[in-house]
């Protein structure tokens, strides 16, 4: 039998309902999420098994088997609209409530972004077919032989143990500059931008299917994080690497796609001549963030970001300080200052630099010895293309403020 030929290997996935909408479920046979748990939903194919817990009665219900792929509105009425990451279900045999879903979860380490597989998906199973019945024989028969399928595979593994989650706050720290699976971009790139920071601007920002640009993409993390996640992506650069042919080789300056053709930019661009990228002259990572230039340079980036996005839609800007010879620079304030021209804020999130080359042990003892600071953050500037039509005029509102109780 040739690889290809083989069964896929069986997962299984936790999805959630609550006492009112337990029903709709069971009638559509659909299980629903919103976008918190989209990231789960997508990665769900066709065969995976599935179990519903329902938050509010602990009722853990099996054995069911996914017969569509997780995704987008597959009914967009359903649950009027609330849970549109869905997914169409069979059940396998009878319906099997489990009553103490929490304890059983917590038993097996279940989350709901942790896939279920190999001995933990066996010894649930377990847990539904540990008391055979004359209610229950059909079920427990199917569950024995899919038992017997994980069984000859069990040393397999095609999907990640934990799936990454949207960040709640302000601050992102990623200690790897990949997850999942595959890689994404070249973690030997100079530069090369975390994965979970594209990650969280895709899920916030966009659906699956939307267009998202890189102008500076570097070694394709955007390209990759954006397969991995069912976004449609296209990444230029000045200088692509020679092992990319999904890369488009184009200016910032000047990008070659039409006017509001794009539901998302990322930009992580250079922060001065700070890195070496590559020999192109167009190259902007060659300019010094201390000279007016640089800014205008990457100024001439953004109208065109402001020309490819569509109205109303976001545009994440990467980049950080400089400090050298003795000179402070901020650059991420200044090229906040230039974004402003254009774009709207939403927010700003301050991202952990990590795995920075100067973060030595004589560095840190120079840093403190001399009085200077070396950089522990980046900015992520999180910006909106105004829309004409829905002018974001906030109507004035009543703040009730929660005061927490001092120690
Ligand atoms: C910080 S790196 C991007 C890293 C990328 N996000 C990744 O994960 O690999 C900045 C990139 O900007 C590119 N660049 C510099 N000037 C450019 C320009 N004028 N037009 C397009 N790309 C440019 C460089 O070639 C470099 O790849």
């Amino acid at each position: 039998m040739k690889a290809t030929d083989k069964e896929q290997i069986i997962r299984g996935f936790m999805l959630a309902c609550t006492k009112k909408t337990e029903g709709e479920c069971f009638e559509r046979m659909l299980f629903g999420a919103n976008k918190v748990y989209g990231p789960i939903v997508i990665r769900i194919r066709k065969g995976d098994l599935l179990f519903l817990n329902n938050l509010d009665t602990n009722i853990l219900f099996g054995v069911f088997k996914a017969v569509s792929i997780g995704k987008l509105d597959i009914e967009p009425d359903a649950w009027k609209g609330k849970f549109p990451y869905q997914v169409k279900v069979e059940l396998l045999g009878e319906r099997m409530p489990l009553k103490d879903a929490r304890k059983i979860l917590k038993k097996h380490k279940i989350k709901r972004n942790t896939p279920i597989s190999g001995q933990t998906l066996i010894d649930l199973l377990n847990d539904f077919v540990s008391k055979p019945n004359l209610l229950n024989m059909r079920a427990c028969k199917i569950v024995e032989s899919i038992k017997t399928k994980i069984k000859e595979r069990i040393h397999e593994v095609d999907i990640e143990k934990e799936i990454p989650i949207i960040e709640p706050t302000t601050f992102w720290d990623f200690p790897r500059q990949s997850y999942g699976l595959t890689p994404k971009g070249n973690n030997k790139y100079p530069g090369v931008t975390p994965a979970l920071i594209i990650f969280n601007m895709v899920w916030r920002y966009t659906e699956p299917g939307d267009t998202v640009v890189d102008p500076m993409c570097g070694s394709g993390t955007t390209i990759d994080v954006c397969e991995e996640e069912q976004r449609e992506c296209i990444g230029l650069d000045i200088s692509p690497p020679k092992t990319r042919s999904d890369m488009i080789q184009s200016d910032a300056r000047h990008i070659p796609l039409q006017s509001s053709s794009a539901d998302m930019i990322f930009i992580d661009s250079p922060y001065g001549d700070n890195i070496k990228y590559n020999e192109h002259p167009g190259c902007v990572g060659k300019m010094s963030s201390e000279t007016e230039k640089f800014y205008d340079e990457l100024e001439k980036a953004m109208t065109e970001a402001h020309r490819i996005l569509r109205e109303g839609k976001v545009l994440g800007w990467l980049i950080g300080n400089q400090w050298v010879k003795h000179k402070f620079t901020p650059v991420g304030l200044k090229i906040y200052e230039r974004l402003c021209k254009y774009f709207e804020p939403v927010d700003i999130i301050c991202v952990a630099r990590r795995g920075q080359t100067s973060h030595t042990g004589s560095w840190l003892n120079r840093a403190r010895k001399f009085n200077f600071f070396l950089r522990g953050f980046k900015y992520l500037l999180i910006m909106r293309k105004p829309s004409k039509t829905k002018p974001s005029v906030r109507k004035s509102r009543k703040v009730n403020w929660s005061h927490y109780r001092r120690g």
